[in-house]
């Protein structure tokens, strides 16, 4: 699969398009306005000059990976494409909206259409398209470029084909691990992540710890390289608001359940790193 397609060019699809570019693919991307595009291309620029700096690519890498890039506003250019990632917002129902409507434009009978989502099921994503063996879960983590993970979740009716393509994809073309999940909410990370994230949320909110020593504990106590809360605000409060949501829903366990500290953060615009402040404050 060379022509890639990727919907959303937020954090994730950011990333997701950038890897797919330094690994010489062709990489459509399409967001929903100009503000939405330019932020995302800043963030892909900015994210190369990086890997310049760290001397993970050269000057020639990066000036060919952002020739391989393409931007739009319309989801039709996504018509010859043979592999469409699709990384917008975790709502269901503006995924489905973008699974309809890509079922409708592209035109390769064989092309396969993956969603990047943390929790939602790729079988409800997968019947709203005409083809739903060819619709797969493949979740990508932040950073992108830097991370070495990618789960392949098939849902019930995920062809054999369509599940080893992508695990090709990303272990041949991006040098991923490849994690096999099932398809619940949460695949395999999630499922584990965000309980432990919503504890360190729980026991900021009971006023048992401070921020800077919850994270100290895991950062020097664990080895991680970052506490729950200074990763909560890397991942963004609102996804992880919203994957804590998705599980909640799946398995009715407490443990998957939004502090309330998180829900009035997400309310107060208090967001992460996305947004300047979440449970730490950023500068520019
Ligand atoms: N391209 C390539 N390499 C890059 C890069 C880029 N754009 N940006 C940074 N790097 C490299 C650096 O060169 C460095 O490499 P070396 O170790 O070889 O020197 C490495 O990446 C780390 O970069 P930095 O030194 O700049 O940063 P750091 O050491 O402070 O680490 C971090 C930052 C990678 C974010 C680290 O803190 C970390 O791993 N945190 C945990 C992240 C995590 O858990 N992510 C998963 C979130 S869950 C998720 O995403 C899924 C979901 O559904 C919610």
């Amino acid at each position: 699969m060379e022509k890639i397609g990727v919907v959303g060019c937020g954090l994730m699809g950011s990333g997701i398009a950038e890897v797919a570019a330094r690994s010489g693919c062709d990489v459509k991307v399409v967001e929903v306005n100009d503000e939405a595009l330019a932020a995302g291309m800043a963030r892909i620029e900015r994210s190369l000059n990086r890997a310049v700096n760290a001397g993970k690519l050269d000057e020639a890498g990066r000036e060919a990976a952002l020739g391989a890039m393409s931007f739009s506003e319309d989801l039709g250019d996504m018509a010859d494409r043979e592999f469409v990632i699709e990384a917008i917002i975790e709502s269901e129902a503006a995924k489905l909206d973008v699974f309809e409507h890509l079922s409708k434009v592209v035109v390769d009978p064989n092309a396969v259409m993956a969603s990047n989502t943390s929790a939602i099921p790729i079988m409800k994503l997968a019947m709203a398209t005409d083809r739903p063996q060819q619709v797969i879960g493949m979740h990508f983590f932040n950073p992108v470029p830097v991370m070495g993970l990618v789960e392949v979740i098939s849902s019930l009716l995920t062809g054999e084909e369509t599940a080893a393509k992508c695990r090709a994809f990303a272990t041949d073309r991006l040098g991923k691990r490849v994690v096999n999940s099932g398809d619940r909410a949460g695949f395999v990370v999630n499922a584990l992540l965000i309980p432990y994230i919503l504890s360190g949320v729980r026991m900021l909110e009971s006023g048992f710890a401070s921020t800077e020593d919850i994270d100290a504990g895991m950062v020097l106590g664990c080895n991680h390289p970052m506490g729950p809360l200074a990763l909560c605000d890397l991942i963004g409060l609102d996804t992880t608001m919203a994957v804590a949501e998705s599980l909640y829903e799946e398995f009715r366990e407490q443990l998957y359940a939004p502090p309330p500290m998180l829900s009035r953060m997400c309310d107060a615009g208090l967001l992460g790193r996305k947004t300047g402040r979440g449970f730490y404050t950023y500068g520019s």
